[in-house]
Parts: C-alpha cells; structure tokens; sequence
C-alpha cells in the first residue's frame, strides 16, 4: 500500500515538473506592459519621460510617447539589446527589455 502511496506522490510531482517546465518558458517570455513601466520609472525616469504624468527629466532623452511614435518595437527591442554610446547600457534582461517594449507600446495612441 505504502508504495501505492508513494507513487502516486511520484506522479503528481512529475506533472509538477512538467507543468513547470512548460509554463516556465511561457512566462519568461510574456511581455509584461505594466512591469516594464515599474522599470522605466525606475531606471528610465532621471533621463526620459517615462509617462504622462511625468512632467521633469534630466537630459535631452526623448520621451518615451515620442520613441513610441518613431519607433517599432523590433527597432526599440535592437535598440535596447544595444544601446547607442549616449545612453548608459542599463544592463537588461531580455525579459526586461520586452516588457518595456511592451509599455511602451501603450503610449503610441
Ligand atoms: C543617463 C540618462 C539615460 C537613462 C538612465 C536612460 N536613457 Fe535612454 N537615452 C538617453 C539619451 C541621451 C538618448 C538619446 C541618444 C541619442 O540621441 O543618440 C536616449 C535614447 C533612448 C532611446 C532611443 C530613442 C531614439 O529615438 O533613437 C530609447 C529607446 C531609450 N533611450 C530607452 C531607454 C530606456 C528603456 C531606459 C531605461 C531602461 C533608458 N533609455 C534610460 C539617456 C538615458
């Protein structure tokens, strides 16, 4: 009996993993709109306009409405696997990158 038991419990670990193992990649690569405006206040904001209700930046960075307006988010997604000399390389994540490409995505109205 007791091996029954066990093997059960076997069972519905191995679908654990699996499930893990399927939904993990998924996750990892959901771009996430209201994660990466959490970053983009918080590593964008000193130099860009990260939102509307942001009045003040230090820099002559364009806003964050402008770049959604000029730019796709292939060439945004390059742009920040890369970035150019003037901006720091702010180090990110590919996860990262793509929720912030997906926030913003939603200013381009
Ligand atoms: C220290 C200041 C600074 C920080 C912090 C900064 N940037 Fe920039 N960024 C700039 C400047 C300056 C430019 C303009 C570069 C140029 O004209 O070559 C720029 C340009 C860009 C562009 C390209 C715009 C275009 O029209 O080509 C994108 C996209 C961008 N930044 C995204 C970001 C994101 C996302 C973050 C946060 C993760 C960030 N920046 C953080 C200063 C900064």
């Amino acid at each position: 009996m007791a091996g029954t038991v066990s093997c059960t419990q076997c069972l519905i670990r191995g679908a654990i993993a699996f499930f893990a193992l399927i939904a993990f990649p998924l996750c990892a690569f959901a771009a996430d709109a209201a994660k990466g405006e959490i970053i983009a206040k918080r590593w964008c904001a000193a130099c860009h306009l990260v939102s509307p209700d942001q009045t003040q930046a230090n820099s002559d960075a364009p806003s964050f409405a402008a770049i959604a307006k000029k730019k796709s988010s292939k060439a945004l997604t390059g742009f920040l696997t890369d970035p150019h000399p003037k901006m720091p390389d702010m180090s990110l994540t590919r996860g990262e990158i793509a929720d912030i490409v997906a926030y913003i995505g939603t200013l381009d109205q």
